[in-house]
């Protein structure tokens, strides 16, 4: 009699700490991890406001994709270096798309035979905003 009550009311703590305890654990450190992440854009946007957004934003998604093992700013690696791409092409709206189309298709034969590897999950928006990036490297 008395070892069932016991199990019980154990079986009762367990479950209050179950539904209670880990439940709002749980909320509470997905809602901190969401909320870092949707901030820290956000922030980056109230630090550089105006003429050099579009340019920020090209640099800050470079800086996340793998362009970086075949390109530096002023040093030939794989792929030419940026300084090089932006003294090649004029940052005309024809060349901003062929170059996006270029990054997210890849290929060879502007700089040589190596071919750059293609980035399709990259938009094509997104891709512009790096190739102004590029261009502004003087
Ligand atoms: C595997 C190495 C590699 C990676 C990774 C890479 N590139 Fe390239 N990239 C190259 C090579 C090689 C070329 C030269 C291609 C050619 O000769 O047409 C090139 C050329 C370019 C060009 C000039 C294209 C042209 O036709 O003149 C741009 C712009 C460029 N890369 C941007 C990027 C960006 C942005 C990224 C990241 C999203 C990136 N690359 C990632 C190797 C790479």
């Amino acid at each position: 009699m008395k070892k069932g009550m016991l199990a019980s009311m154990v079986m009762i703590a367990v479950f209050m700490a179950a539904c209670g305890g880990g439940g709002s654990k749980d909320a509470n450190a997905t809602d901190s991890a969401k909320s870092t992440e949707t901030t820290a854009p956000a922030d980056n946007s109230m630090v550089a406001p105006g003429a050099n957004s579009a340019v920020s934003k090209g640099e800050t998604l470079e800086a996340g994709l793998d362009c970086k093992t075949c390109h530096k700013v002023d040093m030939k690696v794989v792929g030419p270096s940026f300084k090089e791409i932006a003294a090649k092409y004029k940052p005309t709206d024809e060349n901003i798309e062929m170059l996006a189309a270029k990054i997210i298709s890849g290929g060879s034969g502007n700089w040589g035979t190596v071919a750059m590897t293609p980035h399709p999950d990259l938009s094509k928006d997104d891709a512009k905003e790096i190739v102004k990036y590029i261009l502004a490297q003087k």
